[in-house]
């Protein structure tokens, strides 16, 4: 029987579950994967980062943040053996409902495209209303 599942903010006791996590379901190591840097993230009010729970534990996430012009889409993730059960979209329709509701027009995912899995998963969302822009590259600065 699939687990019973519920999606809720996250809180400050759930940041280094959260860092482990990320650690686990193996996505791509940032350098903003840090206690302090998702302290920053829980405080504001134009971003928010989501937990889905099942067996008493968190699961999976995803961050959303809106910046006044577009939402974006951050660190999806769900455990290795939790997947193919419609956690990811849960979380998806969970944080597109966030963003409309800060005002949200148009949301953006970067998507590594040498990885097979979180492609297939976007290219599923398709029925979700996100498709794939082939026209943009993108340009990074780290500080
Ligand atoms: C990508 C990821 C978040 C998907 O999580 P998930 O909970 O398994 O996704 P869902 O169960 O909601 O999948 C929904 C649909 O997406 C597609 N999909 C999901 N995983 C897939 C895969 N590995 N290969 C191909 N299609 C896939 C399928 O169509 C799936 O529906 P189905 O199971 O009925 O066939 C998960 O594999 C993960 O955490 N990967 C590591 C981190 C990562 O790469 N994150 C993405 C960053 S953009």
């Amino acid at each position: 029987m699939a687990p019973a599942l519920s999606i809720r903010k996250a809180r400050p006791e759930d940041i280094e579950r959260v860092l482990e996590l990320w650690r686990d379901a193996g996505a791509t190591p940032k350098p903003t994967d840090t206690p302090p840097d998702l302290a920053r993230l829980l405080a504001q009010a134009q971003a928010v980062l989501l937990v889905a729970e099942a067996d008493g534990r968190v699961v999976g996430t995803v961050v959303g943040g809106w910046d006044g012009w577009r939402g974006n889409i951050y660190r999806l993730a769900v455990l290795p053996e939790y997947r193919r059960r419609g956690i990811a979209g849960a979380l998806m329709r969970e944080v597109d409902a966030v963003l409309a509701g800060l005002g949200a027009r148009r949301i953006t995912a970067l998507v590594e495209h040498d990885h097979a899995w979180a492609v297939g998963f976007w290219n599923a969302l398709e029925r979700a209303g996100y498709r794939h822009d082939p026209t943009m590259t993108r340009y990074v600065k780290t500080f």
